[in-house]
């Protein structure tokens, strides 16, 4: 790839800090290049004190599209010159496309999540659905499936969040919502009927990966249960899932079809999904 790198090549970057232990170019390069689109993919760390200087930089040197991610997905917001409606409901942007100078923001996470439920035969449609988190992808998961679950229950360690969550989604999308603090007691409560459990959290993630919010006994064999943690591809929560009989589905598949989203945005063309889901299983074997 580097012998094409030319004065017309196109520059995409992720920024955000830390941003080294992304797998966002290894899934975009392999889509540029397989597609023959003469553009490369870097990671820029951004701290936060810097994120004004660095858009004025992605303006004035023309870089084409981004990502973002920790911790600028709501900060870069002001700095926009158009925001989706979809992102502005969820409040943080995750893509950004650069129209002839202009910086327009979206978000693929939610659509991502939903895409690869649907894919994994875990689709939310009629469904009582528990998630818990209430953070950045929480807040993009819960406007993708709030349209189409029968129920939705947000449970988050920090209350405040949930109900402010359920609040926002409540103002826009006519669903039977309710927002609670995780514990013991909402979580067995609640998973007593459900057939899809999402955790959004970061709990079971490298390194800290023999930690799961949820008992082994409260998972039924009829669950679908959605880790979107992708490292490792395997949680704690989503072994004991399998060991319990229900579905398990990881957040590798929502990691690409984030990516091909924001991918389809820059590009306008369809992506190549299978191409960068096999660069993200080669990253995560370590290869
Ligand atoms: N597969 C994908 O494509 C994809 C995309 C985005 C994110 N992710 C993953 O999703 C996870 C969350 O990302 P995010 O951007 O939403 O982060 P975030 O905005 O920081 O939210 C973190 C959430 O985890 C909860 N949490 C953290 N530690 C906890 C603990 N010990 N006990 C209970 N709850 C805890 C937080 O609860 P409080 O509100 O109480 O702090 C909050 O709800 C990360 O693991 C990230 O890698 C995956």
């Amino acid at each position: 790839m580097i012998s094409r790198i030319n004065s017309e090549t196109r520059l995409y970057v992720l920024i955000g800090d830390p941003v080294e232990h992304s797998f966002s170019p290894l899934m975009h390069n392999a889509a540029f290049q397989f597609c023959g689109i003469n553009s490369v993919y870097l990671t820029l760390q951004v701290k936060s004190d810097g994120l004004g200087d660095a858009i004025k930089g992605i303006k004035s040197m023309g870089i084409s599209g981004l990502n973002v991610t920790i911790p600028h997905k709501v900060s870069i917001m002001k700095y926009l010159d158009e925001i989706d409606s979809n992102a502005k409901n969820i409040g943080a942007v995750n893509t950004v496309i650069n129209k002839d100078g202009r910086l327009i923001g979206y978000n693929t996470d939610g659509a991502g999540a939903l895409a690869s439920l649907k894919r994994g035969k875990g689709d939310p449609a009629g469904k009582k659905v528990v998630l818990l988190g209430a953070g950045g992808a929480a807040r993009a998961i819960s406007f993708s499936i709030a349209p189409f679950a029968s129920r939705l229950v947000v449970l988050n360690r920090t209350r405040s969040k949930a109900t402010s969550l359920v609040k926002a989604i409540k103002k826009r999308i006519n669903i039977d919502i309710v927002g609670e603090e995780l514990t013991i007691n909402t979580l067995s409560r609640e998973l007593a009927d459900t057939e899809l459990l999402i955790n959004t959290t970061s709990v079971g993630m490298f390194p800290k990966i023999d930690e799961t919010l949820v008992d082994r006994h409260l998972i039924k064999p009829n669950m679908v249960v959605f880790d979107i943690i992708y490292n490792p591809p395997e949680t704690r929560l989503l072994r004991e899932a399998t060991a319990s009989g229900a579905k398990a589905l990881n957040g590798i598949n929502m990691l690409v079809n984030q990516g091909a989203l924001s991918f389809k945005l820059w590009i306008n063309l369809e992506p190549p999904i299978d191409v960068m889901l096999r660069a993200i299983n080669r990253g995560l074997r370590g290869g």
